[in-house]
Protein backbone atom coordinates (compact mmCIF):
# COMPACT_ATOMS: atom_id res chain seq x y z
CA UNK A 1 0.00 0.00 0.00
CA UNK A 2 1.56 3.26 -0.95
CA UNK A 3 0.98 6.32 1.56
CA UNK A 4 -1.73 8.68 0.16
CA UNK A 5 0.17 11.46 0.75
CA UNK A 6 4.09 11.29 -0.14
CA UNK A 7 6.18 14.39 -0.09
CA UNK A 8 9.94 14.32 -0.35
CA UNK A 9 11.66 17.56 -0.17
CA UNK A 10 9.28 19.96 -1.10
CA UNK A 11 10.44 23.57 -2.04
CA UNK A 12 8.23 26.69 -2.67
CA UNK A 13 9.03 29.94 -3.81
CA UNK A 14 7.34 32.74 -4.55
CA UNK A 15 7.96 35.35 -6.42
CA UNK A 16 7.72 39.09 -5.19
CA UNK A 17 8.88 42.04 -6.52
CA UNK A 18 12.65 42.91 -5.59
CA UNK A 19 12.68 39.74 -3.73
CA UNK A 20 11.64 35.69 -3.34
CA UNK A 21 9.52 34.32 -0.78
CA UNK A 22 10.76 30.75 0.44
CA UNK A 23 8.14 29.07 1.70
CA UNK A 24 9.00 26.13 2.02
CA UNK A 25 12.37 24.73 2.38
CA UNK A 26 12.77 21.11 1.73
CA UNK A 27 9.40 19.25 3.38
CA UNK A 28 9.08 15.46 3.72
CA UNK A 29 5.99 13.46 4.72
CA UNK A 30 4.48 10.73 4.61
CA UNK A 31 0.86 10.24 5.17
CA UNK A 32 -1.31 6.66 5.48
CA UNK A 33 -4.29 6.11 4.51
CA UNK A 34 -7.03 6.91 6.96
CA UNK A 35 -4.61 9.16 9.28
CA UNK A 36 -5.58 12.28 11.31
CA UNK A 37 -2.51 14.90 11.28
CA UNK A 38 -2.82 18.43 13.21
CA UNK A 39 -0.14 20.80 11.09
CA UNK A 40 0.73 23.35 13.54
CA UNK A 41 3.52 26.34 13.52
CA UNK A 42 3.70 29.56 14.05
CA UNK A 43 2.10 32.18 11.53
CA UNK A 44 4.07 32.17 8.05
CA UNK A 45 5.76 28.77 8.21
CA UNK A 46 4.72 27.60 5.41
CA UNK A 47 1.18 25.83 6.77
CA UNK A 48 -1.13 27.03 4.22
CA UNK A 49 1.56 26.51 1.56
CA UNK A 50 1.84 22.88 2.43
CA UNK A 51 -1.98 21.98 2.70
CA UNK A 52 -2.72 24.32 -1.01
CA UNK A 53 0.31 22.09 -2.37
CA UNK A 54 -1.46 18.76 -0.55
CA UNK A 55 -4.50 19.57 -2.34
CA UNK A 56 -3.59 20.37 -5.73
CA UNK A 57 -4.24 23.98 -5.66
CA UNK A 58 -0.69 25.21 -5.88
CA UNK A 59 2.24 23.13 -7.30
CA UNK A 60 5.52 23.11 -5.31
CA UNK A 61 8.43 24.43 -6.82
CA UNK A 62 10.56 21.57 -7.04
CA UNK A 63 10.64 18.64 -4.97
CA UNK A 64 8.53 15.21 -5.36
CA UNK A 65 4.38 14.75 -4.36
CA UNK A 66 2.32 11.77 -5.25
CA UNK A 67 -1.26 12.00 -3.92
CA UNK A 68 -2.38 8.54 -3.88
CA UNK A 69 0.15 7.08 -5.94
CA UNK A 70 0.19 9.48 -8.27
CA UNK A 71 2.86 11.92 -9.35
CA UNK A 72 1.14 15.17 -9.80
CA UNK A 73 3.93 16.89 -11.07
CA UNK A 74 3.03 14.99 -14.37
CA UNK A 75 -0.28 15.86 -14.78
CA UNK A 76 -1.86 18.95 -16.87
CA UNK A 77 -4.15 21.80 -14.70
CA UNK A 78 -7.37 19.88 -16.18
CA UNK A 79 -6.23 16.72 -14.67
CA UNK A 80 -4.83 17.96 -11.63
CA UNK A 81 -8.36 19.35 -11.10
CA UNK A 82 -10.24 16.57 -12.12
CA UNK A 83 -8.27 15.06 -9.57
CA UNK A 84 -9.03 17.19 -6.92
CA UNK A 85 -12.71 17.23 -7.52
CA UNK A 86 -12.49 13.59 -7.02
CA UNK A 87 -10.15 12.90 -4.63
CA UNK A 88 -9.63 16.27 -2.31
CA UNK A 89 -12.02 17.90 0.26
CA UNK A 90 -10.52 21.31 0.98
CA UNK A 91 -12.47 23.51 3.80
CA UNK A 92 -10.66 26.89 3.42
CA UNK A 93 -9.62 29.04 6.12
CA UNK A 94 -11.90 32.17 5.08
CA UNK A 95 -14.57 29.57 4.07
CA UNK A 96 -14.69 30.81 0.12
CA UNK A 97 -18.37 30.59 0.19
CA UNK A 98 -19.74 32.19 -3.01
CA UNK A 99 -22.18 35.35 -1.77
CA UNK A 100 -24.56 34.90 -4.08
CA UNK A 101 -25.20 31.58 -4.03
CA UNK A 102 -27.79 29.91 -1.54
CA UNK A 103 -25.77 27.62 0.66
CA UNK A 104 -27.31 24.49 -0.98
CA UNK A 105 -26.01 25.45 -4.47
CA UNK A 106 -22.57 26.30 -2.76
CA UNK A 107 -22.08 22.46 -1.64
CA UNK A 108 -23.07 21.51 -5.35
CA UNK A 109 -20.12 23.50 -6.53
CA UNK A 110 -17.76 20.78 -6.14
CA UNK A 111 -19.65 18.40 -8.53
CA UNK A 112 -18.74 20.19 -11.32
CA UNK A 113 -16.08 17.67 -12.61
CA UNK A 114 -18.63 14.90 -12.26
CA UNK A 115 -20.99 13.84 -15.01
CA UNK A 116 -24.24 13.84 -12.10
CA UNK A 117 -27.57 15.03 -12.90
CA UNK A 118 -28.63 18.33 -10.92
CA UNK A 119 -31.09 16.12 -8.63
CA UNK A 120 -28.69 14.17 -7.64
CA UNK A 121 -26.04 16.21 -6.86
CA UNK A 122 -29.27 18.50 -5.21
CA UNK A 123 -29.77 15.35 -2.89
CA UNK A 124 -25.84 14.63 -1.89
CA UNK A 125 -25.60 18.14 -0.95
CA UNK A 126 -28.99 18.29 1.27
CA UNK A 127 -27.67 14.83 2.89
CA UNK A 128 -24.18 16.90 3.55
CA UNK A 129 -25.93 19.59 4.80
CA UNK A 130 -28.05 17.69 7.49
CA UNK A 131 -24.85 15.94 8.36
CA UNK A 132 -23.40 18.86 9.51
CA UNK A 133 -26.74 20.03 11.06
CA UNK A 134 -27.72 22.75 8.64
CA UNK A 135 -30.52 20.97 7.30
CA UNK A 136 -32.91 23.48 7.98
CA UNK A 137 -30.49 26.25 6.38
CA UNK A 138 -30.12 24.92 3.12
CA UNK A 139 -32.29 27.94 0.63
CA UNK A 140 -29.91 30.70 3.02
CA UNK A 141 -27.36 32.81 1.68
CA UNK A 142 -24.04 32.84 3.28
CA UNK A 143 -24.50 36.51 4.97
CA UNK A 144 -27.49 35.13 6.92
CA UNK A 145 -25.63 32.86 8.59
CA UNK A 146 -23.06 32.81 11.43
CA UNK A 147 -19.45 31.91 11.38
CA UNK A 148 -20.03 28.61 13.27
CA UNK A 149 -22.53 28.22 10.67
CA UNK A 150 -20.41 29.10 7.53
CA UNK A 151 -17.78 26.97 8.78
CA UNK A 152 -20.51 23.94 8.75
CA UNK A 153 -21.36 24.84 5.16
CA UNK A 154 -17.60 24.77 4.53
CA UNK A 155 -17.36 21.56 5.79
CA UNK A 156 -20.34 20.01 3.78
CA UNK A 157 -18.91 21.37 0.80
CA UNK A 158 -15.50 19.55 1.28
CA UNK A 159 -17.08 16.70 2.44
CA UNK A 160 -20.41 16.24 -0.24
CA UNK A 161 -18.02 14.34 -2.73
CA UNK A 162 -16.85 11.63 -0.48
CA UNK A 163 -13.49 12.59 -0.83
CA UNK A 164 -10.39 10.34 0.33
CA UNK A 165 -8.78 13.22 1.92
CA UNK A 166 -10.04 16.18 4.15
CA UNK A 167 -8.31 19.77 4.24
CA UNK A 168 -8.89 21.75 6.53
CA UNK A 169 -6.95 24.75 6.81
CA UNK A 170 -7.51 26.61 10.68
CA UNK A 171 -11.10 25.31 10.55
CA UNK A 172 -11.67 27.00 14.29
CA UNK A 173 -9.96 29.50 14.02
CA UNK A 174 -12.66 32.22 13.83
CA UNK A 175 -15.09 30.26 16.36
CA UNK A 176 -16.20 30.43 19.65
CA UNK A 177 -14.76 27.63 22.07
CA UNK A 178 -18.41 26.11 22.28
CA UNK A 179 -18.68 26.07 18.54
CA UNK A 180 -14.99 24.86 17.69
CA UNK A 181 -15.62 21.77 20.16
CA UNK A 182 -18.78 20.91 18.05
CA UNK A 183 -16.83 21.53 14.77
CA UNK A 184 -14.21 19.22 15.94
CA UNK A 185 -16.66 16.29 16.75
CA UNK A 186 -17.66 16.55 13.12
CA UNK A 187 -13.90 16.28 11.66
CA UNK A 188 -13.51 13.21 14.55
CA UNK A 189 -16.70 11.77 12.67
CA UNK A 190 -15.35 12.27 9.04
CA UNK A 191 -12.06 10.60 10.22
CA UNK A 192 -13.82 7.49 11.26
CA UNK A 193 -15.10 6.23 7.70
CA UNK A 194 -11.17 5.37 6.77
CA UNK A 195 -10.71 8.99 5.51
CA UNK A 196 -7.65 10.91 5.73
CA UNK A 197 -7.47 13.90 7.90
CA UNK A 198 -5.13 16.78 7.47
CA UNK A 199 -6.08 19.97 9.70
CA UNK A 200 -3.76 23.22 10.20
CA UNK A 201 -4.69 24.97 13.76
CA UNK A 202 -3.28 26.75 16.38
CA UNK A 203 -5.84 24.79 18.73
CA UNK A 204 -4.53 21.83 21.42
CA UNK A 205 -7.68 20.18 21.46
CA UNK A 206 -7.95 20.26 17.89
CA UNK A 207 -4.31 18.93 17.48
CA UNK A 208 -4.63 16.24 20.19
CA UNK A 209 -7.30 14.98 18.81
CA UNK A 210 -5.25 13.59 15.90
CA UNK A 211 -2.90 10.73 15.59
CA UNK A 212 -0.16 12.34 14.46
CA UNK A 213 1.17 16.67 15.18
CA UNK A 214 3.37 17.65 12.59
CA UNK A 215 5.20 20.54 13.58
CA UNK A 216 6.54 23.36 11.03
CA UNK A 217 9.05 26.24 11.51
CA UNK A 218 10.40 28.50 8.90
CA UNK A 219 9.42 26.32 6.16
CA UNK A 220 10.39 23.24 7.45
CA UNK A 221 8.79 20.34 9.77
CA UNK A 222 10.83 20.48 12.64
CA UNK A 223 9.51 17.20 14.41
CA UNK A 224 6.36 15.18 14.05
N1 LIG B 1 0.68 33.76 -2.87
C1 LIG B 1 1.75 34.18 -2.18
N2 LIG B 1 2.59 35.09 -2.72
C2 LIG B 1 3.68 35.51 -2.05
N3 LIG B 1 4.03 35.08 -0.82
C3 LIG B 1 3.23 34.18 -0.23
C4 LIG B 1 2.04 33.70 -0.88
N4 LIG B 1 1.44 32.80 -0.04
C5 LIG B 1 2.21 32.75 1.05
N5 LIG B 1 3.29 33.57 0.96
C6 LIG B 1 4.37 33.75 1.95
O1 LIG B 1 4.90 32.47 2.23
C7 LIG B 1 5.16 32.33 3.61
C8 LIG B 1 4.37 31.17 4.18
O2 LIG B 1 2.99 31.51 4.13
P1 LIG B 1 1.82 30.51 4.56
O3 LIG B 1 2.04 29.20 3.90
O4 LIG B 1 0.55 31.21 4.31
O5 LIG B 1 2.11 30.34 6.13
P2 LIG B 1 1.12 29.93 7.33
O6 LIG B 1 -0.11 29.31 6.73
O7 LIG B 1 1.93 29.00 8.17
O8 LIG B 1 0.81 31.20 8.07
C9 LIG B 1 4.83 33.67 4.24
O9 LIG B 1 6.02 34.43 4.30
C10 LIG B 1 3.86 34.28 3.27
O10 LIG B 1 3.90 35.68 3.32
MG1 LIG C 1 -2.12 29.84 6.89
Amino acid sequence: MHPIIHAQNLHKTYAEPGKAVHALKGVSLKIEKGESVAIMGPSGSGKSTLLHIFGCLDKPSSGFYHLDGKDVACLTDNELSRMRSLKIGFVFQRFNLIPQLTILANVTLPFIYQDLNRSDTNDLAQNALAQVGLGNRIHHKPNELSGGELQRAAIARALVTDPLIILADEPTGNLDSATAAEILALFVALNRHKRTVIIVTHNMQVANSCQRIVNMIDGKISHS
